[in-house]
């Protein structure tokens, strides 16, 4: 049967803005996605510029994405950034120990990727090494970077070329301290990040945004270590917290780790089990956001959930240290149901980063050779664009039957955000039922709604993928079947599917 459900919104009451880094990227040196993903090198007979792929800039400049993280993840903390600078061929290599004991020539290093920020019009964020740098080296890093005039590290950076500092506002202070980047305990990790947040400094105008490392998961007590070492918000003379942000990771694995499902083979059992698994993350961002009022009532440090996505088992003969996984509409799904959840959380969530951007994880782009695909959850960021910078409007959901009955747990099967920027609305809706259609009667209040226009993607199975062979498998298309009402539009959602309606806001 039908699901039926009502959702009322209010034009004119407007909740808090929706940062744009919500729709952030994360990049890092792990199996094909810089080596072959953004990076073919100049003498690729793949088009490029100075190296970096350009059909990849294309496809993610028409996401307009705000942010790109690197070069880690794991990584970054065995990351040397003076490896990486200067003439390529003489630059050392490195095991990268992480992912895969593969050999790393250091031919991406610091310059290209700020060219590559360039292309895509992102802003930079740098994830600094704690667990095997030093206070010096990433002291340096950041004046190499951002200071004008002349000191050591600017005369380096001018004779590899760069005569202007480069502006970079995110920086990373480690990662995973608790794990990878050093096997930390959360006391010790706090004052690392006051140790090293005080010789990240501000140079020649530039303001860094230092992010500490943060918790895992629902590790609310990392949270809560980390809050109380922040600074002296208190203190009237000279207010100053050492990080302006701090992040955490969640990823939607299904299983136990040595056995975390296929990519594209699963069944509808395994499908509600994931997305009970993606809805976790309303949890936790309440979690880490309730402990962080306690600290921080006027929510200055931002939360910055800098690795998100689904974590399948890797494609079968590929590099298990690789990454690699097929991006499915059940991919789609979990990303939509996650911006949903990441606009009702805007008032504390300032970033979000997707893991990983090419190749690796749940990524919006595969390449093989001089291929290109777009995957399904691609298109989830990109007829979601518009949330950017926008203000939040509240959904009031009330869907009597939409929800699934899932082991011990129910699942409620639509879910729903919207926003207005620029005197337009945009309205996302996902139907979780894998079998059942749901009808919607959009409530829209306050406000006089002109003509709409929806898109949807959707496919016959949620296992349906994008491949080199058939690219548009899953794609969005074209949405006509909405019936205005005096006071909105009705609409039939398919299951398994994403849609968005935009309208303008007289
Ligand atoms: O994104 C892959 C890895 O997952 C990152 O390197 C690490 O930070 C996390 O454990």
């Amino acid at each position: 049967p039908t699901a039926t459900a009502t959702a009322v919104i209010n034009l004119d009451i407007e909740g808090p803005t929706i940062s744009r880094h919500l729709y952030g990227h994360f990049a890092e040196h792990l199996g094909r996605c810089i080596y072959g993903g953004f990076w073919v090198g100049e003498d690729s007979p793949i088009p490029n510029e100075g190296g970096i792929r350009l059909d990849v800039v294309r496809a993610l400049r028409a996401l307009n994405i705000p942010n790109l993280r690197w070069p880690g993840g794991c990584f970054a903390d065995e990351y040397h950034w003076k490896d990486g600078i200067g003439p390529r061929d003489q630059r050392p290599r490195m095991v990268n120990t992480h992912w895969g004991n593969v050999e790393e020539n250091n031919h991406f290093g610091t310059h290209e990727f700020m060219a590559l920020c360039e292309l895509l019009g992102a802003e930079p964020y740098i994830s600094g090494n704690v667990g095997s740098g030093t206070v010096q080296e990433m002291s340096d890093w950041v004046e190499y970077l951002t200071r004008d005039g002349d000191s050591p590290m600017v005369r380096l950076r001018k004779a590899n070329g760069q005569e202007e500092p480069w502006r970079v506002k995110f920086w990373g202070i480690g990662n995973e301290t608790w794990g990878c980047g050093g096997n930390m305990r959360a006391e010790y990790s706090a004052d690392l990040a006051r140790q090293y947040a005080t010789y990240c400094r501000d140079h020649s105008g530039n303001t860094l945004y230092r992010i500490a490392s943060g918790a895992n998961g629902d590790d609310y007590k990392w949270t809560e270590t980390l809050m109380q070492q922040i600074g002296c918000f208190g203190c009237e003379a000279t207010p100053r917290n050492f990080f302006q942000g701090l992040s955490v990771h969640q990823y939607t694995v299904c299983g136990p780790w040595d056995a975390k499902g296929s990519a594209t083979v699963f069944d509808t059992e395994d499908y509600y089990r994931t997305m009970l698994e993606a809805k976790r993350i309303d949890r936790i961002l309440t979690g880490h956001s309730t402990v962080m009022d306690c600290y921080d009532p006027g929510r200055r440090v931002g939360l910055v959930l800098d690795e998100w996505g689904t974590w399948w088992d890797t494609e079968p003969g590929t590099n298990p240290g690789f990454l690699f996984q097929q991006n499915a509409l059940r991919d789609a799904l979990v990303a939509s149901t996650h911006f949903d959840i990441f606009h009702r959380h805007a008032a504390r969530l300032y970033m979000a980063n997707i893991a990983q951007t090419v190749n690796v994880l749940q990524a919006m782009l595969l390449t093989d050779g001089d291929a290109l695909v777009l995957t399904p959850t691609y298109h989830v960021f990109e007829m979601n664009k518009g949330h950017q910078d926008a203000t939040s409007l509240a959904v009031h959901l009330h869907a009597q039957d939409a929800r699934r009955r899932v082991g011990d747990s129910e699942l409620d099967t639509l879910s729903a955000s919207a926003s207005i920027k620029d005197g337009t609305v945009l309205i996302s809706l996902t139907n979780l039922d894998a079998e059942e259609p749901a009808e919607v009667t959009l409530d829209l209040r306050g406000g006089s709604v002109g003509e709409p226009t929806g898109r949807l993607l959707t496919a016959d199975r949620l296992q349906v993928h994008n491949t080199a062979e058939t690219p548009e498998a899953v794609a969005p298309r074209p949405f006509d079947a909405l019936k205005s009402t005096g006071q909105g539009m009705v609409l039939t959602i398919p299951p398994h599917s994403f849609l968005t309606v935009q309208a303008p806001v007289a």
